[in-house]
C-alpha cells in the first residue's frame, strides 16, 4: 500500500464525512480506497485523515502518545465546546477521570442491573404483545438503554423521558457549538443537582460515586460533575439503542438464524458481537496527531485530525473472510467495536448484557416475530457520528397480555 491516491479518489474523499453522506456512500468510498488510497484526506469538519484498515486503526488506537484523544474525539471541534470526561483526556490526566467512571460502571454492574433490565424488557414487550405488531426501534431499542443507564446512575424513572430527549437533542447539535452549549448548561446543572441529592442517601450507583469523587485530592466542580453525568448518558444510550436495532434487523430477517437462537439462547452473545462488528453505532471517532508521523508514505502533520474508522476496520478483508456477511460463527480476530487500549469502552459488559437480555426475552415471548418491511430500512447518520435507522416495524401472532 502507498499513500499515492488516484486523483479521482482523492477528490471524492475531500467531501467524506458523516454530515455530508450516508453510511452506504461512506462505505462504498472506503471499499474503493482500501488498497490504493489507505490514508485519504477529507476537507470536511475542519479537515481530517482517515484510517480504515484494521492494522492502521488498531495501531492508532493503541498509540495514544501519537494520536491524542484531547481536546475532543468529535469533529467539528470548537474551543467553546465543553470537555467530555474521560474521552477527551489523555494520559496521565485520563487515568483519574477514568477511575471515576469505572467506580460506577464495572464488572459488578451487569449482575447488579440485569434483573432490572429484564423486568423493564418484559414490561415493554407486554405493552405491545396483544397488538400483534410493534416498532422494534421505538418500542424497545430506544427505551431499554436509557432505562438501563438510569439503573446504573441510580436515578428515578420519572425523569426517563425528559433525559432521553435532552440526550438525543444534545448529540444532534454537535455540529452547532452555540446550540450545543444552550442544551449543555441545563443538562449539566441537572446532573450536578442529582448528585447533590444523592449525598443525603448514597447507594451502590454511579451518582453516589460522583458524590464522593475527587481528582488528585480536589473535589469536582459542579460543571465537572455535570459533565460526568452527561458523558455516561451520551456514551451509553444512543450506542446501545443503535446496536439493538441493528441486531434485530440482522437476526429477524434470517429465519434459520432466529430459530437457532430460540433453540440455543447461549448463542445470542455471538450474534451480538457480529452485529456490532458489521454495524457499529458510530463508524469511528477522531484523534489529533501530537507530532509529524508517516503512514503508508503519507505525512500526517502535528495538530492534524485522524478519523479512526473502526467499523471499516472490522470489515477489512485482510483480517476476516467475507466481511460483509453476517456470520455469527466468525472467529479468529479481535473486533474493534469496543475501541482498544486506554479508552476502550467502560460499559462493554453492561451493553452486552442489555442486548442479550432483550433478545432472550423477545424471542421467548414472540418467537414468530418477523420484520414487516426490511427492504425499507434506510441507514443514516444522526449527528455526532451516530448511525442507524429510526424505525423497524415488526409483526407476530397477537397474544393475551400477562399482567405482573
Ligand atoms: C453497544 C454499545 C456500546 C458501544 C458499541 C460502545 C463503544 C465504545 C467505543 C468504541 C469506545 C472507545 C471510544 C474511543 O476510543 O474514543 C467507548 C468508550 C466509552 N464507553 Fe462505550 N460503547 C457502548 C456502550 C456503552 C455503555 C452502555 C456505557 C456506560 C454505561 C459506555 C461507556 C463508555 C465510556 C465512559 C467510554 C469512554 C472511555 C474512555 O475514554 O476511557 N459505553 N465505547
Amino acid at each position: 500500500m502507498t499513500g499515492k491516491c488516484p486523483f479521482s479518489l482523492e477528490e471524492e474523499f475531500e467531501k467524506f464525512s458523516s454530515y455530508s453522506m450516508t453510511p452506504d456512500e461512506a462505505h462504498d468510498l472506503i471499499e474503493r480506497a482500501r488498497t490504493e488510497c489507505p490514508v485519504p484526506y477529507s476537507r470536511e469538519l475542519g479537515g481530517f485523515h482517515v484510517f480504515m484498515n484494521y492494522e492502521d486503526v488498531r495501531n492508532g488506537l493503541l498509540d495514544f502518545q501519537t494520536y491524542a484523544s484531547g481536546p475532543s474525539v468529535l469533529r467539528p471541534y470548537s474551543e467553546d465546546m465543553p470537555v467530555f470526561p474521560p474521552s477527551s483526556f489523555d494520559p496521565p490526566e485520563h487515568g483519574p477521570w477514568r477511575k471515576i467512571f469505572t467506580g460506577g460502571v464495572n464488572v459488578r454492574t451487569p449482575g447488579r442491573i440485569e434483573p432490572l433490565v429484564r423486568a423493564d424488557t418484559i414490561e415493554l414487550i407486554e405493552s405491545f404483545v396483544e397488538k400483534g405488531e410493534c416498532d422494534l426501534h421505538l418500542d424497545l431499542a430506544e427505551l431499554i438503554p436509557m432505562k438501563a443507564i438510569f439503573h446504573v446512575l441510580g436515578l428515578e424513572p420519572e425523569l426517563h423521558d425528559t433525559l432521553r430527549k435532552m440526550n438525543v437533542e444534545l448529540l444532534a447539535a454537535v455540529g452547532e457549538p452555540e446550540k450545543f452549549m444552550e442544551l449543555w448548561v441545563p443538562f449539566a446543572e441537572f446532573g450536578w443537582k442529582a448528585v447533590e441529592k444523592k449525598k443525603a442517601d448514597p447507594q451502590d450507583d454511579y451518582l453516589s460515586v460522583l458524590a464522593d469523587a475527587d481528582i488528585d485530592g480536589r473535589p469536582l466542580t459542579p460543571e465537572e460533575v455535570g459533565a460526568c453525568v452527561i458523558s455516561l448518558l451520551t456514551a451509553g444510550h444512543g450506542t446501545t439503542t443503535a446496536a439493538l436495532t441493528n441486531l434485530f434487523y440482522e437476526v429477524l430477517r434470517r429465519p434459520e438464524l432466529k430459530q437457532r437462537l430460540i433453540d440455543n439462547p447461549e448463542d445470542i452473545p455471538l450474534a451480538v458481537d457480529e452485529g456490532l462488528r458489521l454495524h457499529h453505532p458510530f463508524l469511528g471517532l477522531y484523534r489529533m496527531a501530537t507530532k509529524d508521523v508517516e503512514v503508508h508514505g503519507k505525512t500526517i502533520k502535528k495538530g492534524e485530525s485522524v478519523y479512526m474508522a473502526w467499523e471499516a476496520a472490522n470489515r477489512d478483508p485482510a483480517v476476516t473472510e467475507n466481511p460483509l456477511d453476517f456470520n455469527i460463527d466468525r472467529s479468529g480476530f479481535q473486533s474493534l467495536a469496543w475501541g482498544l487500549g486506554k479508552h476502550s469502552c467502560v460499559g462493554r459488559m453492561t451493553a452486552l448484557m442489555e442486548q442479550r437480555v432483550v433478545m432472550e426475552e423477545l424471542l421467548a415471548r414472540v418467537p414468530d416475530i418477523e420484520l414487516t418491511a426490511p427492504e425499507k430500512v434506510k441507514w443514516d447518520f444522526h449527528g455526532a457520528e451516530t448511525q442507524g435507522f429510526l424505525e423497524l416495524p415488526a409483526r407476530f401472532t397477537a397474544r393475551p397480555r400477562r399482567d405482573s
